[in-house]
């Protein structure tokens, strides 16, 4: 959906400093395409205005930063040196690179000031899912990797800790509420973790889960090994990286703070959870000096005249409501994409 969020970037005006942030920047894919589509649109403006023909306040004079965020130490270096490089001796685009937790960010990160424009492509990277050290894969040519799945090894928990820790009761929550499993599917899982005890490996692991779960269900193919393995590995992954903690710090505290007033926020989002998440923030959210609560739908009064009443002002106001959903061709070209949505915001009037 790259050609989508790139048509959501702000346009450089004469001497402003635009900031972009990517939240997730991972191999760098999306702070390429960004860093790209500023340097070729810094070069039109160039020409134009040699030519004569700059629109008003439009020229190549105004500088931007492409900070990219990653909070995995290992590939976030290698994207950071990679970029780094390939913007060497460009005029007017930057490319920093920030080995952070999005859920800590502040404006001291983008040099004291907030940001234009904010893109986070949440979940785990295709890189980290085919590393062996980092337990993310339950393909079978990597059973022996280490039951670890943290996107950074300064996280104080791994799947392994979770799965020969904690109560049987609360697996099966993990699995259900994190992994959309089936509660009684969910139960069985968590059980036979529980029996198999000391898990190690990712292959561990799947044993589990295939010891109580059929290969496949004619009724409902949903229901097959290889789903419930992949619902079961996410739920994990989301647990140990404390995703549904983050995402909410995100939106109560870091995307309010560092984006501008009028700067815009796009977060695609994978499953259930996060597009949950960020659509209730998007929608809910209100800002009072009290600071930023949830409001949810049903208990807001309605006036005389049938307009909502509720004290302050809300943080965000939604561009795409609904979402998009990436088109058929690029589904085709990446799989990930199917399940992908699309989720932009304005940052509201800010109180002074
Ligand atoms: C789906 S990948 C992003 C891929 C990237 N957009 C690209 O074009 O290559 C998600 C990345 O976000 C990182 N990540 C996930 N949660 C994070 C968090 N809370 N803070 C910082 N980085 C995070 C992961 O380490 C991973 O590299």
């Amino acid at each position: 959906m790259v050609e989508t969020i790139l048509s959501y970037l702000p346009k450089r005006k004469k001497g402003q400093q635009l900031k972009i942030c990517d939240l997730t920047c991972g191999g760098g894919g999306h702070s390429e395409a960004m860093l790209m589509h500023y340097v070729k649109e810094g070069k039109r403006n160039k020409e134009e205005y040699k030519e004569g023909q700059a629109k008003e306040g439009q020229d190549s004079t105004g500088e931007v930063t492409v900070y990219g965020v990653d909070q995995d130490e290992e590939s976030g270096k290698q994207t950071r040196e990679r970029l780094g490089k390939f913007m060497e001796g460009v005029e007017g685009v930057k490319f920093m690179g920030i080995n952070k937790n999005f859920g800590d960010l502040n404006c001291q990160d983008f040099q004291g000031s907030q940001v234009d424009f904010v893109l986070g492509d949440l979940g785990v990277s295709s890189h980290q899912i085919d590393l062996p050290s980092r337990g993310f894969s339950y393909s079978h040519e990597l059973t022996s990797s280490p039951l670890d799945m943290r996107m950074s090894s300064s996280l104080p928990l791994t799947a392994a800790d979770i799965c020969n820790e904690w109560s049987e009761e609360v697996i099966r929550k993990v699995l259900v509420e994190l992994g959309d499993e089936d509660w009684r599917v969910a139960g069985k899982i968590a059980g036979s973790i529980v029996e198999r005890r000391p898990l190690k490996t990712t292959g561990d692991l799947v044993d589990a889960i295939n010891n109580v779960v059929p290969k496949w269900s004619k009724k409902s193919p949903r229901k097959g090994a290889l789903k419930t393995t992949s619902r079961a590995f996410q739920a994990l992954r989301v647990a140990v990286n404390d995703e549904v903690g983050v995402l909410e710090r995100l939106f109560e505290k870091v995307l309010p703070e560092i984006t501008k007033s009028g700067g815009t926020v796009a977060v695609l989002t994978y499953q259930s959870m996060e597009d949950r998440v960020t659509k209730q923030a998007f929608t809910q959210h209100y800002e009072s000096n009290g600071g930023i609560r949830k409001v949810r739908k049903e208990s807001i009064e309605k006036d005389l005249w049938g307009n909502d009443v509720v004290e302050g002002e809300k943080v965000w106001d939604v561009v795409n409501r609904g979402g998009e959903k990436a088109r058929k061709e690029e589904v085709e070209v990446n799989s990930r994409a199917r399940s992908a949505r699309l989720r932009v915001a304005k940052r509201g009037k800010r109180l002074e």
